[in-house]
């Protein structure tokens, strides 16, 4: 073993060349997934309170943001839908309108930028009068294998109006297999699972929630009886192997930043493409900070998406997406 002075690790971060040339992980534009929060109407840009820079866009709009992340070399955007009340319902049968708001955006994305990747985001919870991604019953339960069958539906809608990837993030049991069989016996072989594995019942979904308007809908209560407990990895890693036996393509752990360790484990113990998304409390907690003049936004919104890199992500959903694109670029 050698030591002192025959070591000097500071040696390797002397001087910037040397830095640069030892550095283990890196970011890259290609790794960057954009989530973007759709609405009904015309040229509507509504700015979000507690997500600064983040805007709910009417379908012509998400037009004009895709030719920009186009012209970032972005390679994909991942779509939320907020619903208007009256077409929401306690099955949530809006999810699979064939003209949908979601299925009119993928089709419009595709048909003008085929190489842009559009990834659909798989529950009920826009949908459904109670703001849960399931069905409830009078007893306020989520009912699994009957929300499964609705989740099928919506896949396939999104198949069918031209989506690359669908991702599941309701977290109900059973729902990646039965997914897969139906893209499977409907001819979509190409379509992409991207299964939301280790999604956690999380406090930092909160800024999401307003920009979707679900948490009026929520009336308070909880995602824990099918999102994840923070408090345990184990689980994580039987979930994504379910997932992978189910058929996933990819998976996802969710949130990103707190749960380091949970994508490291993902990554080392099941070898596949491993996802992350750095949720909107992640995103409004730095944003609050920078705009206080407490934190410098680029060098710790880069620093915090090259920390979900390290630990094992292949790539990132981040509301950072479009200014992380440029402040890269202007490296
Ligand atoms: C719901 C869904 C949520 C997010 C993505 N899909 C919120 C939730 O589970 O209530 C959160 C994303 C974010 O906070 O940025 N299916």
């Amino acid at each position: 073993m050698s030591t002192f002075p025959q070591t000097r690790l500071r040696r390797l971060r002397h001087d910037a060349a040397t830095r640069q040339l030892c550095q283990e992980t890196h970011l890259h534009v290609s790794q960057l997934i954009y989530p973007v929060f759709i609405i009904e109407g015309k040229n509507l840009r509504e700015e979000i309170e507690s997500m600064p820079g983040i805007e709910r866009l009417s379908v012509d709009q998400l037009i004009l943001e895709a030719a920009q992340l186009c012209d970032l070399n972005i390679p994909a955007i991942a779509l939320f839908p907020v619903i208007e009340g009256e077409l929401k319902s306690s099955h949530g049968n809006e999810a699979y309108n064939p003209n949908g708001l979601v299925q009119r955006a993928v089709r419009a994305l595709k048909a003008e930028f085929p190489h842009l990747m559009v990834i659909t985001d798989v529950a009920l919870d826009p949908y459904t009068e109670s703001g849960q991604d399931g069905i409830c019953d009078a007893n306020g339960e989520i009912l699994n294998d009957e929300t499964v069958s609705i989740l099928v539906e919506q896949a396939l809608s999104h198949a069918e109006a031209g989506a690359d990837m669908v991702a599941p993030s309701d977290m109900m049991d059973g729902r990646i297999g039965a997914v897969r069989e139906a893209l499977e016996s409907a001819g979509f072989f190409n379509t992409k699972i991207l299964a939301y594995s280790a999604k956690y019942a999380s406090n930092f979904y909160g800024p999401f929630r307003d920009a979707v308007n679900s948490s009026g809908y929520l009336q308070g209560k909880g995602k824990e009886t099918y999102q994840m407990n923070f408090g345990n990895s184990d689980e994580a890693i039987r979930e994504v192997k379910l997932d992978i036996e189910e058929g996933a393509d990819i998976v996802m752990v969710k949130p990103a930043g707190l749960y380091l360790d949970v994508i490291h484990r993902v990554k080392k113990e099941c070898g596949l493409p491993t996802f992350a998304y750095q949720v909107s409390g992640e995103y409004a907690m730095l944003m609050a900070a920078a705009e206080n003049g407490w934190l410098d936004e680029k060098k710790a919104a880069l620093e915090s998406l090259l920390c979900i890199r390290r630990a094992g992500a292949n790539a990132i959903l981040t509301y950072f997406a479009k200014k992380a694109a440029i402040w890269l670029r202007e490296e």
